[in-house]
């Protein structure tokens, strides 16, 4: 393995209970049944695919023009809760891995499906450890479709099968596989079916095999 992929929300940053909070106020102006259950199987999923899922619980048949501004209510919704993140925000451990393994020049990445990705980066300060960033701005297929890894491991200019991607989200996992990807697990993807390295936390990274650090 030479160089390392890393999926921002849930894996470096807990912005999970963000989505959370923005989805909730959108479903319960819409009197639909959104739960945090509801919430985890949002998680690598883009902002209209998402949208999508939470709307297939309500009787009601709305408009794409509809669909788009409820889409924007939420962002702008998760955006204002962005403002007050800081490094504190950073998953256990995720400085420290990304110091060490930055110190040993292992190339990383983010691969996001996420548009506010630039946001959250800057917010966390955490930009100079990435060679290459790519996000739901860059991509036209969201994952379980592996186009954001195909993309970040050409901007790291490494083969799928030489990067180990790090993800929470099964449908990253799954875009991870599909690309030819070595894939960490962490959170609840640490059991999807085919993971090659089950993690309990950030720090186990720097043990994995093959791994110069
Ligand atoms: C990440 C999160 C998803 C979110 C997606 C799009 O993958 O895990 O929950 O829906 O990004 O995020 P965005 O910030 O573009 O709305
Ligand atoms: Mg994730």
């Amino acid at each position: 393995m030479n160089a390392i992929i890393f999926d921002l929300d849930g894996v470096l940053c807990h912005t999970d209970e963000y989505h959370y909070m923005a989805w909730k106020a959108i479903a319960d102006e819409l009197h639909i049944p959104f739960n945090r259950e509801v919430n985890n199987q949002l998680r690598g999923v883009s902002r209209m695919e998402s949208l999508k899922l939470i709307l297939r619980n309500s009787p009601v048949c709305y408009s794409e023009q509809e669909k788009f501004l409820l889409a924007e209510k939420k962002n702008n919704i998760y955006r204002e809760l962005l403002q007050n993140i800081t490094s504190k925000d950073l998953a256990d451990g995720a400085w420290t891995v990304l110091e060490k393994l930055h110190a040993v020049h292992i190339p990383m990445a983010i691969g996001s499906s996420s548009k506010n990705t630039p946001l959250i980066v800057e917010k966390l300060g955490i930009g100079k450890f990435f060679d290459a960033i790519v996000d739901g701005n860059q991509i036209s297929h969201s994952k379980p479709d592996p186009e954001v890894f195909l993309l970040a491991a050409e901007k790291l200019h490494q083969k799928p099968s030489d990067c180990l991607v790090v993800e929470d989200a099964e449908a990253g996992v799954k875009a991870a596989l599909n690309g030819g990807f070595l894939v960490a697990g962490i959170g609840p993807a640490k059991d999807c079916p085919n993971v090659n390295y089950p993690l309990l936390s950030l720090s186990e990274l720097l043990a994995v095999e093959g791994h110069p650090a």
